[in-house]
């Protein structure tokens, strides 16, 4: 695509001026399987829950929200020990417009030294990196996206860069590391005296246990959750942090006043109320990525192994922008990660996977 040629009179930062506004495409289709989204919609039950909490805040809605979003983070807290079985208190917790406001917090904060990540993975966080003018490293991974410890571990202590980003189970590859690789890495980003930044959007599909275990062994280690995938609640926009209190304490220098709005709030804590509920569609979105896996394979694809609610698929002969395209034609619109012969799709309801089976069958067998 061509850069876009900016009017001389805007004073836009020369190292912005060759860049596209990030974006997955917003287009109408049967089976929208492209930003990892949850396909379940909210209960009856959920909503009139919200609405009527909604309705209580929206009284007060001339005054600003709790700056500090403190009882939103302590029933985060409580919803991570539970899960984890550590004993956080709302000290350890930020919370934000998504993941992707902490991760650009987490960039403002501790941006003095490089950052350091292994791509392919989440495409935001050198996005992030660069519109913060923070300098960005790709340590890579092998063929198989696996990621070389060994090898990370000696670019950690080499670069000696002040953030270090894992993804885990990693996007767009769904591969995953374990917690014991992610203990070495801790250790070697805490030599250089770096923050260690585990991204765990897809966490809650993984049965692996979640990096916050680690928090209390080595402080320089946070780890970055949001409610957009398995929590099904990706259009309220919540992310959070867990992390050592000093960690969350610098991010408030970084923080707009009142960043997170009451009805925000108030929407989330109803949601963290409803976890049981919300979460019960994580089993069935395993159970519906094992059946698409098998059904792809059985089409005579590869597909990466993965421990998220999307697979990484490749073994079609056609251009992946191509096929991309077939599919779209044919009402399923899933990611072009723009991974040279591979594509990436979500996991949907029985309805939609099922299209994208059939689609996928009729693009290679050339149908029509
Ligand atoms: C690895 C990863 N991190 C963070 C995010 C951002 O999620 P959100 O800003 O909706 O919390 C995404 C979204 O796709 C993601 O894949």
């Amino acid at each position: 695509m061509n850069a876009k040629l900016w009017p001389t009179w805007l004073p836009l930062r020369n190292d912005l001026r060759n860049l596209s506004p990030y974006g997955a495409p917003q287009l109408p289709a049967e089976a929208t399987l492209n930003t990892n989204e949850n396909p379940y919609s909210p209960s009856t039950e959920l909503i009139a829950a919200i609405t009527s909490r909604v309705s209580q805040v929206a009284s007060s809605l001339n005054r600003y929200p709790d700056r500090d979003a403190t009882k939103l983070r302590s029933e985060l807290a409580n919803f991570i020990n539970e899960l984890s079985g550590t004993g956080f208190t709302e000290e350890s917790i930020w919370a934000a417009n998504g993941s992707n406001e902490i991760l650009q917090s987490l960039m403002l904060a501790f941006g003095s030294r490089p950052a350091l990540g292994f791509t392919p993975s989440y495409s935001m966080h050198p996005i992030i990196a660069k519109v913060v003018g923070v300098d960005w490293h790709d340590g890579g991974r092998r063929a198989d996206f696996s990621l070389d410890i060994d090898v990370a571990s000696r670019q950690i202590l080499q670069l000696c860069p002040a953030l270090t980003f894992i993804t885990t189970p990693n996007n767009p590859t769904g591969t995953k590391i374990s917690i014991a690789e992610l203990e070495v890495l801790a250790q070697a980003t805490k030599a250089v005296e770096g923050v260690l930044v585990v991204d765990e959007a897809y966490a809650e599909f993984d049965e692996e246990a979640s990096a916050v275990t680690l928090i209390a062994k080595y402080p320089n280690l946070v780890v970055v959750r949001t409610m957009s995938k398995a929590f099904a609640f990706a259009g309220a926009r919540l992310g959070y942090l867990v992390a050592n209190k000093e960690v969350v304490q610098s991010l408030l220098l970084v923080r707009l006043p009142y960043h997170l709005s009451a009805l925000t709030q108030a929407a989330a804590e109803v949601a963290l109320e409803y976890r049981s509920q919300l979460l019960s569609t994580v089993a069935r979105l395993i159970e519906s990525r094992k059946k698409v896996v098998t059904q792809l394979e059985g089409l005579g694809l590869q597909v990466v192994p993965s421990a998220a609610n999307f697979i990484l698929f490749t073994g079609f002969k056609v251009p992946a922008p191509q096929l991309w395209q077939m599919l779209l034609d044919k009402g399923v619109l899933i990611r072009d990660v723009g991974l040279s012969g591979y594509l990436r799709a979500t996991i949907g309801n029985d309805a939609e996977n099922d299209k994208f089976v059939a689609a996928i069958d009729a693009c290679l067998n050339g149908e029509d």
